[in-house]
């Protein structure tokens, strides 16, 4: 009996070191501790062809199933860029109406790219990833990275600006920092997604240079440099493919050339041939019958492209399964960085760190485009009434603007922020001035707020300037918002102007009281016909939860202002190239197709390249934006490096009497070439903290890439022998000092 006994308990022993994992019986596919390739190839090697047909098509609005037989948990997307979305029916876009799906919006990436700061984009990244990992998504459906080639792009907020260095340089360490938290980055959307007008026919027709030196280096650093797990294709056309089953975009440039490993994501709806779909790069169909099961419509993602049509397809002897097996892999490789990651962190939702992001990031972005008569920072030794005016100090800004629209757990107003930061110290009184779009509602989550206002334009803009004519201070906060034909999804802007006759308010507003701050919120550029009467401008982005903190930071001077334009304020849209020798928003072939051709003629010329190339002078530069301090700029010094590189120096000093950031820039002129080149591009910049007086060596690294063309002959980077200049100053048209030298570096 004793010995029986004993026998049972080693038998059991046995059992438990069988079944237990580090018993060495778990599958290779379900063991951490193993290489994710090893995983894959495991895991691959188990699935029924039901089941990798499976993978690679939505279940839901956001979600694809994962392997339920084997344990392999089902995928989950959201949007992004700018916080979590709230949750969505299974097959609607309406609210599924938890009470656990607000989040904390963060600044527009406009304004994330405004900061010129990698460590606030680390920041960014890191935050959001949290939340997204906190909400169990594994894919966060963002950075946006499309240059903005018209200021006109309803989307343009969502993106990093115009330059391709610039947006390369921000768009890393977001990726890394949401990845980080066992959750990948979703760069969208690739590629040439300029304009919202015709987004699903126009077929962009751009010169092979243009493709490379602008449009595309964002994308190349997100992939080579940032490691993103994956990638959203766009929905326009180009050589007459669609972007999600592009052989050029997605075979040639993005899986051959730069070598990316992992999934490419249709964007919603975004996919239209199922031949195309297999052969051309698309891993993961999303969104195409989107009506699911409302319309009824029997079980609708069995009719996605990538579904029965696939599967139908290899059954009948068409096609082998080869490409279904690479985006198996593919799937599989996220799905262990992510959601089959057992050691990934657990995230967190709303936390106070997440504010004070949200805050800092703010009022690192926001950019001081005009400040005379030190109007800015607020005196409150002088200031006893602030006039505040305008619907943009009271409206709300998460909600609306398409798929960016967020449930925002609080969002603080321009005027809540300026009261809370002025109490006891000022009197704020407050005027609506003009109406603007009085709803703030999208797919059913709302504000809340009832913005309607039936006073006529001319009683509005009388008590608006009687307020400011009363007051010490009168700030205006206008400027566009999230609705149709503004910054907004699916629409692009009418005109440059700002709407809802602002431009008639803030000149009677500038008659009224000299001490006139007008603060633009918007995330593009707009025209400003009463620039040179007004004193002080800000340009505000969209700011998010703490929109009003962070504003209310920087003009009261809590916060030295040390943002710099990511895009170009023209003066009028004809000075922008696309507007001028190019096309927008494309001419329809008129062949029932619907397709519209939209010729980028304009090549490389894009932003302040078109600007500098025509004389042109902007409203604001590329670059450009103030502090409450001043910077004084040594001489620029270049040595030749070694290993092939170049050191570009130069001395940087705060004269004035405040603590500053200054953002340094470095462009690059090719004096002399065989091919006409832009009279400088961006090529370096640092962002310096300084104390008064204090001076600071800041230090550029130049290589060949930096001084190169794409020769579009030779399919290559062209570096020709010659004179550059290494051009360093404060902004593309406050340029303080020049170094000439000598290319190529490399030997
Ligand atoms: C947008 C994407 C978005 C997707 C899912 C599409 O309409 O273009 O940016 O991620 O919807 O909401």
């Amino acid at each position: 009996m004793k010995n029986n006994l004993k026998l049972h308990f080693i038998a059991a022993l046995t059992l438990i070191a069988v079944s237990f994992p580090s018993g060495g019986t778990t599958p290779v596919y379900l063991d951490c501790s193993k290489p994710v390739e090893q995983r894959v190839e495991d895991a691959l090697s188990r699935m029924t062809l039901e089941e990798k047909i499976a993978v690679i098509h939505a279940q839901s609005k956001f979600s694809s199933p994962g392997v339920r037989r084997l344990g392999i948990a089902e995928l989950w997307a959201t949007d992004g860029p700018h916080g979590i979305r709230p949750e969505v029916k299974w097959d609607e876009w309406s609210q599924a109406s938890w009470t656990n799906d607000s989040c904390v919006a963060f600044p527009a990436l406009t304004c994330l790219a405004a900061t010129w700061n990698g460590d606030m984009s680390r920041l960014y990244g890191e935050s959001i990833g949290e939340e997204a990992r906190y909400r169990g998504k594994s894919i966060l459906l963002g950075p946006g990275v499309n240059i903005n080639r018209t200021p006109l792009n309803g989307r343009n907020f969502e993106y990093m600006g115009e330059d391709p260095y610039l947006a390369s340089v921000m768009v890393v360490p977001y990726i890394k920092g949401v990845q980080s938290n066992g959750v990948a980055a979703c760069v969208k959307h690739y590629a040439l997604n300029n304009q919202e007008c015709n987004r699903h026919t126009v077929n962009v027709v751009v010169d092979d240079r243009a493709l490379h030196e602008i449009y595309l280096p964002a994308f190349e650093a997100a992939v080579k440099v940032g490691g993103t797990w994956s990638i959203m294709g766009s929905y326009n056309l180009y050589k007459n493919q669609h972007a999600c089953h592009n052989q050029y975009l997605l075979n040639d440039i993005l899986k051959r050339d730069w070598a990316f490993d992992g999934v490419v994501v249709s964007d919603w709806g975004g996919t239209h041939d199922t031949a195309e779909a297999i052969r051309n790069g698309l891993d993961l169909e999303f969104g195409t019958w989107t009506d699911g099961l409302s319309k009824g419509a029997g079980n609708a993602y069995d009719n996605y492209h990538m579904a029965r049509p696939y599967l139908e397809m290899i059954k009948r002897g068409e096609i082998g399964t080869g490409e279904l097996d690479d985006k198996v892999r593919r799937v599989l490789r996220l799905m262990f960085r992510t959601s089959m990651d057992r050691n990934r962190p657990y995230g967190s939702l709303c936390s106070p760190e997440h504010y004070a992001a949200a805050r800092k990031i703010g009022g690192e972005g926001i950019v001081l485009l005009k400040n005379e008569r030190e109007v800015l920072p607020l005196d409150l030794s002088k200031i006893k009434t602030i006039a505040v005016i305008g619907e943009n100090a009271v409206k709300m800004m998460t909600v609306g603007g398409g798929s960016s629209s967020l449930k925002a757990q609080h969002e603080i107003s321009p005027l809540d922020g300026l009261r809370n930061a002025l109490e006891g110290k000022a009197d704020v009184v407050y005027a609506r001035g003009y109406v603007g779009h009085t709803k703030g509602d999208y797919d059913g989550v709302s504000t809340g707020q009832n913005l309607r206002d039936d006073r006529t334009a001319g009683e509005l803009t009388a008590e608006a300037v009687e307020a400011a004519r009363k007051a010490d201070c009168v700030i205006f906060v206008g400027g566009l918002n999230k609705s149709g034909k503004q910054d907004c999804e699916g629409t692009d802007r009418q005109q440059l102007e700002l709407p809802y006759g602002q431009n008639e308010l803030i000149a009677a507003l500038a008659k009224a009281n000299p001490n006139l701050v007008v603060v633009n919120v918007s995330g593009n550029a707009v025209a400003m016909p009463w620039a040179g009467d007004v004193p002080a401008i800000v340009q505000a982005w969209y700011l998010g939860s703490e929109a009003g903190n962070a504003l209310a930071d920087v003009l009261t001077g809590r916060v030295n202002p040390s943002g710099k334009l990511p895009m170009t304020f023209p003066k009028r849209l004809e000075d922008i190239g696309a507007h001028s020798a190019g096309q927008y928003p494309g001419v329809e072939r008129g062949d029932g197709s619907h397709v519209a051709d939209c010729r980028y003629d304009e090549g490389i010329y894009v932003g302040y390249r078109w600007l500098d190339k025509n004389k042109i002078d902007p409203l604001f530069a590329f670059g450009h934006g103030l502090s409450y301090t001043t910077f004084g700029y040594g001489k620029a010094k270049a040595v030749r490096d070694g290993d092939g590189s170049l050191t570009v120096t130069v001395p940087v000093t705060n004269t004035g009497s405040r603590d500053g950031s200054e953002v340094v820039q470095l462009y690059v002129s090719d004096l002399k070439s065989s091919l006409p080149r832009p009279v400088k591009e961006l090529k370096g910049f640092r962002k310096v903290s300084l104390k008064p007086g204090e001076t600071v060596e800041v230090v550029f690294s130049l290589d060949d890439r930096s001084l190169s063309y794409y020769d579009a002959d030779k399919s290559a980077w062209v570096c020709e022998p010659g004179e550059f200049e290494a051009l360093v100053g404060s902004s593309s048209a406050d340029i303080r000092s020049k170094v000439k030298f000598h290319g190529p570096l490399a030997n």
